[in-house]
């Protein structure tokens, strides 16, 4: 898996539901080919539908057949040829070797939306909700262990957009097709990444970083027009150098059908979005993230800005990337201690994710490209289903509430991103009511290498009059994030001032 194939086909697969076919078709289309569906080549060979080999034939029967059309068909095609995989055919050994020489693409559907598409329509795997649950959470692990490529079901033509990747991905790299209403771009993930053919963007490139991104990495972006650095750290991420940047681009010669390659952490890529979004009312951005913070999260979803005194990302715009390219290779050089703040982002995704992300982090797997993949996916989801912070996306905001007022309480680079991030996940589960999970996210926390308590004791004033002046702050109330479980993550809710008083008192040294 994981590797484009010369001479490969591409080949969908998916939960029932999910959309396999018509993304097959589409693609077909584009290519001009037809799209192979091995599911109607098993009913011609039984002579009947999938259903009524079901009910004639039994199951065992149907997946004898489907074993032996799948081997056969992924046997015999090759570069061009475009196949779709019945949602039960990966159960097969034989199936899943014969897919390794193909780029496989897996169409990404969520449980409800999988049950209202399937059901009621005479499939037999399709009858009882229960059951059915159970067999997608039973084959998700299949299908994302072998997907080279991830595109969501919800979005019509996806997969056609994405094609153009799907045809070149370079060897090892993973592709999510990442969907927003204000438009949907590549997410390429592995260590040849920035070998992106085509590049996101046309036009020339102009390379924002900071000084110590540039000096390790500055040579991986390639034909840069120009390149504008700037001096590391949060207490940068101001409007004045916005304006530096914003210049530097103007004396550089930009223009709108230019770019800019934001190339660092979460702070270049906030601030060069931004000056993406607002120069010359908005040039394309392709992100290229370089810390774990950036890798997990802050690259993609749109969200750009920079600080004020007055509270942190006051003022920002969105501004989607038009492609976001992630070499975990790129950590390596990244010091522990920023390391150990990304862990915090990874313990939160997982957290909102639950199931198979959850397990990974907490048996310990905090920065490896399956978890950074992971992750990155769990944020694409989110943003997908709310682009604008209007609802669901504010549980990406847990732990953020009460530590971006710890954060800006300590003075910005005081403590960092992730470290505040941590503190306030423990908030969060302790106003959450979550004691035996606060002791478990503690201790995670603390193997990760971050701290899950103040150096000094804190500000409690401070820290209220912070929370008073939050961005989501609707009337009285801060609302929180809070969990019932992993995967089970509710936003909008309200708590009363004494208990966050309370659970900031906790984290005092
Ligand atoms: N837009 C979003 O959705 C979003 C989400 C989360 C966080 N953020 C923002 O991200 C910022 C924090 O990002 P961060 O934690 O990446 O911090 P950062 O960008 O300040 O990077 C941390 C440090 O690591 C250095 N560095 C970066 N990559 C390196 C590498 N590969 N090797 C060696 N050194 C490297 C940088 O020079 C910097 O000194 C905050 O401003 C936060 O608000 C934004």
């Amino acid at each position: 898996m994981a590797a484009q194939r010369l001479g490969g086909a591409l080949v969908f697969i998916g939960f029932m539901g999910a959309g396999k076919s018509s993304a097959a078709r589409e693609v077909a289309q584009r290519l001009d080919v037809r799209a192979i569906d091995t599911d109607r080549i098993v009913e011609q060979r039984l002579g009947c539908t999938v259903e009524e080999a079901f009910a004639r034939h039994g199951e065992a029967r149907f997946r004898e057949e489907e074993e032996r059309v799948c081997v056969e068909v992924l046997g015999r095609v090759g570069a061009g040829d475009v196949v779709s995989l019945g949602g039960g055919a990966l159960r097969s050994e034989a199936t899943r070797a014969a897919l390794a020489r193909h780029t496989t693409v897996l169409v990404d559907v969520d449980l409800d939306t999988a049950w209202s598409r399937a059901s009621g329509r005479g499939r037999p795997l399709a009858r009882d909700r229960a059951a059915f649950d159970a067999l997608y959470e039973g084959r998700e692990p299949t299908y994302r262990a072998l997907a080279d490529a991830v595109v969501p079901g919800s979005e019509r033509g996806a997969a056609r957009r994405a094609l153009p990747w799907l045809l070149r991905l370079p060897d090892g790299v993973r592709l999510l097709w990442a969907s927003a209403r204000s438009g949907s771009y590549p997410v390429l993930v592995g260590r040849r990444a920035l070998e992106a053919d085509p590049w996101p963007a046309p036009g020339r490139r102009f390379l924002v970083s900071d000084e110590t991104v540039l000096a390790r990495h500055g040579e991986r972006v390639a034909q840069v027009e120009a390149t504008i650095a700037i001096a590391p750290g949060e207490e940068n991420k101001t409007l004045a150098t916005v304006e530096r940047v914003q210049r530097e681009l103007a004396l550089a010669g930009a223009r709108r059908g230019d770019h800019v390659v934001a190339l660092g952490g979460g702070v270049v890529g906030d601030l060069a979005g931004f000056c993406a979004a607002t120069y010359q009312r908005g040039v394309p951005v392709v992100q290229v993230p370089t810390t774990l913070v950036a890798q997990v999260d802050s690259a993609y979803g749109g969200k750009t800005g920079v600080d004020l005194p007055e509270g942190k990302n006051y003022v920002g715009a969105y501004h989607q990337p038009v492609g976001v390219l992630v070499d975990v290779g790129m950590l390596e050089t990244l010091p522990p201690e920023e390391l150990a703040a990304g862990r915090a982002e990874v313990v939160k995704t997982a957290l909102i994710a639950g199931g198979s992300l959850w397990e990974r982090v907490a048996a310990g797997h905090f920065d490896d490209e399956e978890t950074v993949l992971a992750c990155a996916r769990t944020k694409l989801g989110v943003v997908a289903s709310d682009e604008r912070d209007g609802g669901r996306r504010q549980v990406l905001n847990l732990g953020h509430t009460v530590g971006h007022a710890l954060e800006a309480a300590a003075g910005y680079g005081a403590l960092r991103h992730g470290e505040a991030v941590g503190l306030g996940l423990l908030a969060a589960l302790r106003l959450s009511g979550q004691d035996a999970l606060r002791g478990q996210v503690r201790e995670l926390l603390e193997a990760a290498g971050l701290p899950t308590a103040l150096a000094a004791p804190p500000d409690l004033d401070g820290v209220a009059a912070l929370l008073a002046r939050d961005k989501k702050r609707v009337g009285d109330d801060v609302p929180f994030v809070l969990v019932s479980a992993p995967g089970d993550v509710r936003h909008g809710q309200a708590v009363e001032a004494a208990a966050i008083r309370a659970a900031v008192q906790e984290l005092a040294p």
